[in-house]
């Protein structure tokens, strides 16, 4: 059969990663995919970086954009980052000349989703965010899937990489909030500006999309709580460390008579919970369903190698074509976004 033929925008660190992965694997990924996923075009700003993957035969775009129009792409995988500019334009216009996307921008999700979503139904074509949320952690597919047919009442949990690495390790090694910032942006978890990830924007990114999908509703971005890390000093780690606390950040979003209620902000966890033992770059989903009760997920939140297998899952899905536009047929302009409406559940 024939390959699924890939056009990657954006070779930082998940970039790098996903075109490392699917070489690396790529037998593997062949037999699951039924067909090879071969990356045959990309497009970044520096052309001269050494990312530490060889990139020759792959045809070079300076202009994003013009991996949309390439005959020799078949599906564009956007990882520019950003609700709006170059990322937005490329997803608009690949969906818009019936290309599927895949795409690991939490920020254009949560701010555009549903609208995309409802050019990616108008065009037939699959518009797949896994590495959006939660890096490693297949958080998209479990609410779904695994969890289709449950009725949800509460998601969230630790949904940023770097700042939960940062308290983490701030409190195991007394070091100053800069200097394990630094650390985190020299392993790649930390977002091109770490503002977004300590002032607790990346993560009210994932929990606005995780709570669209968990509640079948749009969720207004701006309407979230958003509160970071900047600041909690030593001190208050070491307080709550004798009082029988852990410091974590926590996105929570909780479905109300008064309809969803959504919140990013530090909090005070009992160290004998589980999501307080989550540490370092790792993230912790937890959703609790009427049926099936409270489950957690922990994965690496952030990083090369868990972002670059949520990419190559949704693009294993969209060359089996098991990533169907519309999730639920006649459920409207969302149905990409959010699997079923909260009026049907
Ligand atoms: N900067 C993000 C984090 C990367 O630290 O979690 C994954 O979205």
């Amino acid at each position: 059969p024939a390959s699924l033929r890939v056009g990657i925008a954006g070779l930082g660190t998940v970039g790098a990663g996903t075109v490392s992965l699917l070489r690396a694997n790529a037998a593997l990924i062949e037999a699951r995919a039924g067909r090879p996923v071969v990356v045959t075009a990309i497009s970044a700003r520096d052309r001269s970086r050494d990312r530490g993957i060889a990139l020759d035969g792959l045809r070079w775009h300076d202009d994003p954009l013009a991996l949309a129009n390439d005959r020799d792409v078949d599906v564009v995988v956007e990882l520019i980052g950003g609700a709006e500019g170059p990322a937005r334009r490329l997803v608009e216009h690949a969906l818009g000349n019936g290309r599927p996307v895949v795409t690991a921008n939490k920020a254009l999700i949560a701010v555009h989703g549903a609208t995309l979503a409802a050019s990616a139904e108008r065009a037939g074509v699959a518009l797949a965010f896994e590495a959006a949320v939660a890096g490693g952690i297949p958080v998209i597919k479990a609410l779904r899937e695994g969890l289709a047919a449950d009725r949800l009442l509460r998601i969230g949990g630790i949904l940023n990489g770097t700042c939960n690495y940062i308290l983490t390790a701030m409190r195991e090694s007394g070091r100053g909030f800069d200097e394990v910032l630094q650390e985190a942006q020299a392993l790649g978890y930390a977002e091109a500006d770490p503002s977004t990830d300590v002032d607790g924007i990346d993560a009210a990114h994932k929990l606005a999309i995780l709570a669209a999908l968990a509640f079948g509703r749009p969720v207004d971005f701006s309407s979230v709580h958003v509160e970071g890390i900047r600041s909690i000093g030593a001190l208050d780690i070491g307080f709550a460390n004798e009082l029988g606390y852990r410091i974590k950040l926590l996105g929570i979003a909780r479905h109300t008579e008064r309809g969803v209620e959504t919140r990013v902000h530090p909090c005070l966890v009992p160290i004998a919970a589980p999501i307080a033992q989550v540490d370092g770059v790792f993230n912790a989903v937890v959703a609790e369903g009427e049926f099936v009760g409270r489950l957690m997920l922990e994965g690496r939140g952030a990083g090369a190698g868990p972002t670059a297998t949520a990419v190559v899952a949704d693009l294993i899905d969209i060359a089996r074509g098991s990533l169907v536009p519309a999730w639920g047929a006649s459920s409207g302009a969302l149905s990409a976004l959010v699997s079923v409406p909260m009026s049907e559940r």
